[in-house]
């Protein structure tokens, strides 16, 4: 956790249960999970597909509300929390009809921010976010990987403080996959935001994060955490070393996936 105050968590969750009831049959997501991310953590989340994964930021973000449990910002229970962070879902959902710049500056426009100023605010970080001269660009003329950084720069464009990330790079081919890791641990060493990002990859779990949440699969529950103490910055070929194998076998195992037979 280089570089990690030992501050009051910035997110905690204590004992969070969550159980869809349907007219039919009810579907226990989450049981019993309790996890902190501390200020300017890079926390990743991995769990099989239906673990609660999304369903974990969706309480989080206070769109869903959890039957048992507390979730916790700063060190206090808020009652509306969605002022609180910022989440990118799963699905980018930039509005098609909106150009790029018109995406990026909706939060600001929520907010009743003056248009002018949110504009010139976010061509200011364009650059940064690879999207230079694409202002008026839609949506659907993009690349998966610029659409994603789109998304993103909206989700900072918040302005908030903690980041919820589900699977952003879950869409993108290997190549491009590998690019926007590396932008945006380095976007994070000057945002310096609390992060808490999903993925299925273990590769990525474990090259992103400070620490790494293991779910089980259905109902999610935190099966280990794994403190990741690679050095930083974080270079790709980090990921053929003994170290970082190390780590990978140890979540591997964690999913009850033979570290064996790890052919994809
Ligand atoms: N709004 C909802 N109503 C009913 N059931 C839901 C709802 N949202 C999620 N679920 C159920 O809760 C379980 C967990 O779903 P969730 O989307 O959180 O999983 P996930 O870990 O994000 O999966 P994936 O990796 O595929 O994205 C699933 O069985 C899902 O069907
Ligand atoms: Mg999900």
């Amino acid at each position: 956790m280089s570089g990690v105050s030992r501050a009051t968590p910035r997110l905690e969750l204590d004992s969070v249960s969550m159980t869809f009831h349907g007219e039919t049959r009810s579907v226990e997501a989450l049981r019993d999970i309790s996890m902190d991310v501390l200020p300017q953590e890079f926390v990743t989340v991995i769990g099989p597909s239906g673990s609660g994964k999304s369903t974990l930021f969706n309480l989080v973000t206070g769109l869903l509300q959890p039957q048992e449990g507390r979730i916790l910002i700063d060190g206090s229970e808020v009652a509306d929390r969605t002022g609180h962070v910022a989440y990118m879902p799963q699905r980018d959902l930039l509005l098609p009809w909106r150009s790029v710049l018109g995406n990026v500056i909706l939060p600001l426009e929520i907010q009743g921010e003056e248009l002018d100023e949110a504009r010139a605010r976010a061509r200011e970080l364009m650059p940064r976010f690879g999207l230079e001269g694409f202002d008026d660009y839609y949506p659907q003329v993009l690349s998966g990987g610029m659409r994603q950084r789109a998304a993103f720069l909206r989700t900072v464009m918040s302005g908030r403080e903690t980041l919820l990330l589900d699977e952003p790079f879950g869409a993108l081919d290997a190549l491009t996959r590998r690019q926007l890791q590396d932008w945006l641990l380095d976007l994070q060493r000057s945002l310096r935001r609390t992060i808490l990002f999903i993925t299925h990859d273990v590769d990525e779990a474990v090259y992103l994060a400070d620490r790494v949440v293991v779910l089980s699969a259905r109902p999610g529950q935190v099966e280990k955490t794994l403190s990741v103490d690679l050095p930083r910055p974080r270079h790709q070929h980090m990921i053929g070393e003994p170290a970082f194998g190390r780590l990978v076998t140890e979540l591997l195992d964690a999913l009850g996936l033979d570290s064996t037979h790890q052919a994809s």
